[in-house]
């Protein structure tokens, strides 16, 4: 349980822990690397901490001091099959992308996680891996975890998926890797490019043009060291909680602002945020420092082709639209259904604990913004063990008027070990 004094004002500077998605990346790909990768800002959270488990269980040596982690990789062809189940926790990402490298592995194993993982759809990798040639059980038969996954040879094929999804691409790209010529995934919209970037500086033959990733078939990935940026789907919770405070300032440094990644700064943007790019940093990943001060926000309307660019980040843009005045529209994000809890009724419940006016949809949600919210003290807010429905209510109990508890707090971690610290830190 997690109650937060009230604050007036959100002031300071602070620094954002390692992004999670390329974290997980790093130690994946570090893994079927040749030579030593070093790892920079690495994220301590729950989830990455799965991925670093799951490459040692197949014999791979990572050393760890706190953000430094310093990876000694076999080679593409240097895992070797581990003695027991490995355990994803609650990543969606671990579980996923794995299974795209385990598909071409000369081993069988069993993938699971927690009790969120295992009711997390896994067709959406599973029918287009097995198209390749992998052979993948769910062993219930429910298209979820666990899954037994004996390596085959892969044959490299085109795939268009149904879903904007990085974990889908990602899967099929890490598989075509192994696989026999060339392989490709056409997206409805553009993803995150963390796995196109990130392989390419590993040596890998990767090309992406609009919605389409292609890579070849490679022979070996080579070392590389990757100064992991700060994380945006982290940072979105200042960005919002210092646009609705009254007072304040909030100067947060090093923040990841990949275009396929940053579409919550172009949303906040449109409705009034007052956001500045004060310094910016060009590495293999674009980061930047941002100063945001209190503003008033207006309604908009957040669809299409934006939805994937910000998907983590729209538990706390509801927070954000309830503070705001008019409506906010958000549509085509079905996606949030089968995230670590069903955002659209978990974002819809948190929020009216705290009075607001929202209304959920098939594919997002309708808030009608009052410009307050105050919290209605029945019982502790519920976080359904979801890290950023957890974060997102903390935001809301900022603008609200009472001390508000907040249940299971510590799912956090998963993500965001430090977030409790950082906001006491700048609450004043
Ligand atoms: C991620 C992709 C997204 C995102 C998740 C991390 C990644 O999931 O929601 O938190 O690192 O590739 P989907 O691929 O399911 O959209």
């Amino acid at each position: 349980m997690y109650e937060l004094k009230n604050a007036t004002a959100l002031k300071g500077e602070i620094e954002i822990p390692g992004d999670k998605s390329i974290s997980h990346r790093a130690v994946m790909f570090g893994s079927i690397s040749k030579g030593t990768t070093r790892v920079q800002h690495f994220l301590n959270g729950a989830d990455c901490l799965s991925t670093i488990s799951c490459f040692r269980k197949m014999g791979i040596d990572i050393d760890q001091n706190g953000q430094e982690v310093i990876i000694h990789g076999n080679g593409l062809h240097g895992l070797s099959a581990p003695s027991e189940i490995l355990d994803t926790g609650n990543s969606g990402t671990t579980t996923r992308l794995i299974s795209g490298i385990l598909s071409a592995q000369p081993f069988t194993c069993t993938l699971n996680g927690d009790a969120s993982i295992q009711k997390r759809p896994m067709k959406r990798i599973i029918t287009p891996l097995s198209m390749m040639g992998a052979d993948i059980v769910s062993e219930r038969g429910n298209d979820c975890a666990p899954l037994r996954i004996t390596g085959a040879p892969l044959s490299g094929i085109h795939y268009d998926s149904p879903v904007a999804s990085a974990q889908v691409k990602s899967a099929i790209l890490l598989a075509g890797l192994y696989a026999e010529g060339e392989t490709s995934v056409t997206e409805p919209s553009v993803s995150r490019d963390h796995t196109e970037l990130m392989l390419k500086a590993f040596g890998a033959d990767v090309a992406t043009k609009d919605t389409t990733a292609t890579i070849k078939s490679c022979s070996e990935l080579y070392a590389s060291d990757i100064l992991v940026p700060g994380d945006i789907s982290s940072a979105a919770y200042f960005l919002v909680a210092g646009s609705i405070m009254k007072q304040g300032e909030i100067l947060i440094r090093n923040v990841g602002i990949n275009p396929t990644r940053a579409g919550i700064l172009t949303v906040l943007l449109s409705m009034g945020a007052d956001i500045r790019e004060v310094r910016r940093y060009n590495g293999t990943e674009p980061a930047a420092d941002l100063l945001v001060r209190p503003a008033s926000l207006r309604g908009v309307t957040v669809e299409g082709d934006v939805i994937p660019r910000l998907i983590d980040e729209i538990p706390v843009l509801a927070v954000a639209a309830a503070m705001a005045e008019g409506t906010t529209v958000i549509r085509d994000a079905a996606e949030l259904k089968v995230k670590e809890s069903d955002r659209i009724e978990s974002v819809t419940k948190m929020l009216r604990h705290f009075g607001a006016d929202i209304t959920p949809t098939e594919d997002g949600m309708i808030i009608q913004g009052t410009g307050t919210l105050s919290y209605d003290g029945k019982g502790p807010i519920e976080s359904y063990k979801d890290h950023r429905i957890a974060m997102s209510a903390a935001i809301a109990a900022l603008a609200a008027d009472t001390p508000v508890p907040i249940d299971d707090f510590s799912c956090v971690d998963i993500s965001f070990p430090s977030f409790a610290s950082l906001l006491e830190q700048l609450a004043k």
